[in-house]
């Protein structure tokens, strides 16, 4: 961070002022006012905050009345001094001059646009003024920092605290702010966002993603237009389902992979958010997220600390590749749980059994397992439930117990029984919800969200139980405590979470006298208290975030998990597009891939595109071909000789499935020793050009030689790449090579290693 030293007393002539200035106007009228407000200027100096990063720069600085403004944010400046010459290129002038870029928009007195802040002071008022007091920075380690500006409204004691965590390395900031006040009774928070952001270009091209159960994050770019362009959920639970909170914003054109200015921006959030984009008079961009105000008035009692969620970006110069190789590295680092570490293979039983099974077949399937040479089994829906058997997705949610049935031994019997079929065993749970047909909601139908005089709305024939209430919050830690305890040998959870909160009261808020509107907000507070407790029991077990396919990705929920399942989609074409989309903001290590028959692609295809990230399986084992069999053994064998690579390398999308008759990616690891280049067939019309071209390939050392080698053939098939040759990365790089994808080959991976 930049603060001119000269100026650094005067900051603390404004912070005192601003205290002064509060306590006076409690006492004196208007006049009194006036003449301070003339004091209050003539003191403030200008202040220069730099928020940097390796490459890029976030530049705040105060205007004459000492309010705090965004004038930069793009490449960093080799000359962090000339930062407070910036905003001298600007002409920006009407009387809306010096609100309309704020750091944190305040509502009620002069602001004409979206606010990032709108409160009901104690006594009614609804006007709120920001002045800048004090930033600090600290550091957390080598590469970590904190800046933290502190910010006062002049006339009520209140005030917001932002703070920027940036990763230099990665050029990754977290931004969210802290609100407090004390004022005599409570504030009513009407809007409360995390970040507020702008840029001073002029065209600003929007790819967001919107979608639905088996179909997510189908992308969308659009030029934005004056106005404001909003992306939001209002949903509650399983929030994400038709549009999740990530984003890539290019600056002037529509960035490519390698080249032109672009952010890609999340929020770090497992409920309802939303992410304004408004064009201002000036074709400037104000960008304000945050939780969604929509039925969220939130109550702030005097001297309580309401933190917003983090909201998480990157800025790239150099194209949507590299802004998420920043995120990538960033997450594996610093936020996902594990994100350096391993991951288990494994073969699930959804779509091999859904919910028809009993002991016996699971125990069969552990075979399948061992002999496929996956880590695990992961045991799916339909285990519990007595009273009303979990025999279909309508009944039984909310029932912990072992279905004395199909399971008469118990899941203790089943993890003994996979320890000795020599896997690993993890189970599948959904604890925030609740079946009406269910001895749970017969007893704690106080426990659900549920509107008391109307009739109740189902989603998947569910309900959600109400996570504001701490019993509750005790219950669902229980759910999984008990599971651990029971089977301290239980290696993975599949937490699935697949209703919408319809019909939203709490029975609890109306019992406590607190205010329903707190109920969206506190639901998510709710799911992270139980998470972080059980993390503190349980720091490693794996976890895999699941909600109804991917309903429920973000950043906020992510730190308490190891990876998340992208979609119930695994039709492996389909899976391309969906896994291509998830990648620009999560890494590889992160996402779950499962090899399933739900598309009749060949089962090599099917495989080659589940292992661009964690590879799993979902089929009856017993059921393959001989061959099949043959080739999904060798496939898991190689997948553990490169996985490496994938969890942990660098990705560099290559060809397009949106542009190209094939999509081609690859990882490389950090020494550039080694690569794996992932090419599927994504056009299966006849006569295409998919083979006609080599594939440029990226991230490699030009100078060093590679050989290039076709892996994962199916048995009896022979490559088309011819063996014994070697590459420099240069040419690799600049010429290519021609994986010869075609219909009879419709995935190839290629495996590039260094050779000496
Ligand atoms: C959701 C999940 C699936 C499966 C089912 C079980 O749909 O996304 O993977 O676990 O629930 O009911």
């Amino acid at each position: 961070m930049f603060i001119s030293p000269e100026k650094k007393c005067l900051a603390n002539i404004n912070s005192s002022s601003v205290l002064l200035f509060s306590s006076l106007f409690r006492y004196k009228n208007m006049l009194l006012l006036a003449s301070v407000l003339v004091s209050f200027s003539l003191l403030a100096q200008q202040q220069t905050i730099a928020v940097e990063t390796k490459d890029n720069a976030l530049v705040l600085q105060t205007d004459k009345e000492n309010r705090l403004g965004i004038i930069y944010f793009g490449k960093r400046l080799l000359n962090s001094g000339e930062y407070t010459g910036i905003t001298q290129q600007y002409r920006r002038d009407n009387d809306n001059k010096g609100i309309d870029n704020n750091v944190y928009t305040p509502a009620g007195t002069w602001n004409l646009l979206e606010p990032a802040i709108q409160v009901t002071h104690a006594d009614g008022n609804k006007s709120l003024e920001l002045l800048y007091v004090s930033s600090s920075v600290t550091k957390t380690d080598d590469n970590t920092k904190l800046t933290r500006v502190s910010l006062k409204d002049p006339v009520y004691p209140f005030e917001v605290t932002l703070f920027f965590r940036t990763w230099y390395n990665e050029n990754v900031i977290e931004q969210w702010s802290e609100i407090k006040h004390a004022e005599k009774k409570a504030v009513v928070m009407e809007k409360y966002a995390s970040a507020n952001l702008y840029f001073t270009n002029t065209k600003y091209y929007l790819t967001h993603f919107h979608g639905g159960w088996a179909t997510e994050m189908r992308p969308e770019e659009t030029e934005l237009t004056a106005g404001i362009k909003t992306l939001d959920t209002k949903l509650g639970a399983r929030a994400d389902l038709f549009q999740p909170p990530t984003f890539a914003l290019s600056f002037n054109k529509p960035a490519t992979e390698d080249e032109g200015a672009v952010m890609l921006g999340t929020l770090a959030w497992s409920g309802n958010y939303k992410i304004d984009f408004e064009k201002d008079v000036y074709d400037h961009l104000r960008v304000i997220a945050g939780i969604n105000p929509y039925a969220s008035a939130y109550t702030l009692q005097p001297n309580q600390t309401f933190t917003t969620p983090g909201f998480i970006y990157t800025y790239s110069g150099n194209g949507k590749g590299e802004a998420s190789r920043n995120l990538h590295n960033w997450a594996r680092k610093y936020r996902l749980l594990d994100g350096e570490g391993k991951r288990l293979t494994l073969l699930n039983n959804w779509e091999a059994t859904y919910f028809d099974f009993d002991e016996n077949k699971i125990v069969s399937l552990f075979k399948g397992a061992k002999n496929l040479g996956v880590d695990m089994f992961l045991l799916d829906d339909g285990w519990f439930a007595n009273k009303y058997p979990r025999n279909d997705d309508g009944a039984g949610l909310g029932d912990w117990q072992e279905n004395k049935k199909k399971l008469p031994s118990g899941i203790g019997y089943l993890v003994k029984e996979a320890t000795k079929a020599g896997v690993k065993f993890g189970i599948w749970v959904e604890p925030e919800m609740v079946n009406p047909k269910s001895e749970l909601y017969e007893r704690h139908i106080d426990w659900v969200l549920r509107e008391p005089q109307r009739p109740e709305h189902y989603y998947r024939n569910q309900l959600v139980l109400d996570l504001s209430n701490p019993e509750v919050q005790n219950f669902v830690y229980g759910v999984l405590d008990t599971l651990f305890t029971k089977n301290p040998e239980l290696a993975f959870i599949k937490w699935d979470c697949n209703a919408v909160i319809f019909n939203a009261h709490s029975k609890y808020l109306e019992n406590n006298k607190m205010p329903q509107s707190q109920l969206y907000v506190d639901y998510v507070k709710g799911l992270y208290k139980v998470l972080q407790r059980l993390r503190a029991k349980y720091p490693t077990v794996p976890m895999m975030l699941c909600s109804g396919g991917g309903g429920r990705v973000d950043y906020g929920a992510l730190q308490y998990f190891t990876e998340f399942w992208p979609s119930d989609n695994t039709d492996a074409l389909e899976r391309i597009f969906i896994q291509w989309n998830y990648s620009y903001f999560y890494p590889a290590i992160a996402t779950c891939n499962h090899v399933t028959d739900w598309s009749k692609y060949p089962l090599k295809y099917r495989t080659d595109v589940a292992m661009m990230g964690k590879l799993g399986f979902d089929i009856v084992v017993d059921q393959l071909s001989e061959k099949d069999l043959q080739f999904a053994q060798q496939a898991v064998a190689n997948y553990k000789t490169f996985s490496d690579v994938v969890w942990h390398g660098n990705l560099y999308r290559l060809m397009s499935p949106y542009e190209d008759d094939f999509a081609s990616l690859m990882y490389v690891n950090d020494t550039k020793s080694k690569a794996i280049v992932f090419n599927y067939l994504s056009n299966f019309r006849y006569a295409l050009n998919a083979s006609v071209q080599p594939v440029k390939l990226k991230g490699l050392n030009a100078k060093k030689r590679y050989s290039v080698t076709e892996i994962n053939l199916y048995p009896g098939t022979k490559s088309a790449i011819k063996a014994d040759q070697t590459f420099s990365g240069d040419y690799l790089m600049a010429v290519g090579v021609n994986p010869g994808v075609d219909l009879r080959h419709t995935s190839v991976i290629l495996e590039v290693d260094e050779v000496n």
